[in-house]
């Protein structure tokens, strides 16, 4: 297959970027989209140019590294799959692909396809964990957990921390990630000691962050390679106001 790329490439943060146009002549429909850039890379090596940078790490959809814009949709054409899981046999002979970074005020470019995602770990460390004395591991059914509860935490805790949500929000949000990492938490009864302080917590760094407000578009769960629901931005916002109210000493509504 031959593909015609147009990458954004960006030497640092201080710097312009610009897109520059590749022939990429070497690509098998075996291939994953991270091994057809390191071939490019290889070739652009070769030539003693500056490789392309992009992150990766498992490269087995797991780890949340990976993610770069592909026509303009996060993690490219195929639903519920990372950019590192993506093969290049969805894509034609002779496709012409633009490749660019996370585009987010929270997420500046580091180089190239590289965007900083550290306002995501700043959320986490401020209440995505959960306060217990440590010891001998606990038997794993001394605390019963219905069985919809459990499923719905697994479900939350499936998030990787890409940031193909915040990238693809109109408002640069981050309400997915946050209500994910806030639900399967919440849903645990391991999370209940902390659960009103931690989503107040939460939500007031990703106010610091820099990131934008939701509106409910939706396009954050279109694109998330893990099919996070909207549902977990709900459960975010009820406990957030629960949590407000009862800082106020008004009445809260009441539980779920
Ligand atoms: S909610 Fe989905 S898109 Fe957003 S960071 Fe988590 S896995 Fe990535
Ligand atoms: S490299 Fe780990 S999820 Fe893509």
């Amino acid at each position: 297959m031959k593909l015609t790329l147009h990458i954004w490439r960006q030497k640092a943060a201080s710097q312009a970027g610009r897109m520059v146009r590749y022939q990429h002549t070497k690509v098998s429909p075996h291939m994953s989209f991270l091994e057809m850039l390191d071939v490019l890379n290889e070739e652009l090596i070769a030539k003693g140019e500056e490789p392309i940078a992009f992150d990766h790490d498992c490269r087995e959809g797991i780890c949340g590294m990976c993610g770069f814009m592909i026509n303009g949709v996060a993690h490219g054409p195929q639903r519920g799959t990372t950019v590192c899981q993506l093969h290049m046999r969805h894509f034609k002979d002779g496709d012409e692909l633009y490749l660019e970074p996370w585009r987010a005020r929270a997420f500046p470019v580091v180089r190239d396809l590289v965007v900083d995602r550290s306002a995501f770990d700043r959320i986490i460390s401020t209440g995505g964990y959960i306060s217990v004395s440590t010891g001998s591991a606990p038997d794993g059914n001394t605390i019963p957990v219905p069985k919809k509860n459990a499923d719905l935490a697994m479900d939350a805790a499936a998030c990787i921390g890409c940031g193909a949500c915040v990238a693809s929000c109109p408002n640069g949000a981050a309400a997915l990630f946050t209500g994910a990492k806030i639900s399967h938490l919440a849903l645990l009864p391991q999370g209940q000691p902390e659960r009103y302080k931690r989503v107040l917590d939460m939500v007031a760094q990703v106010k610091q962050e820099l990131f934008g407000s939701c509106t409910n578009i939706g396009e954050c769960e279109a694109v998330c390679p893990k099919e996070i629901k909207l549902e977990v931005i709900a459960r975010m916002n009820r406990d957030y106001l629960k949590a407000s109210w009862t800082a106020r000493g008004d009445a809260a509504p009441t539980e779920e």
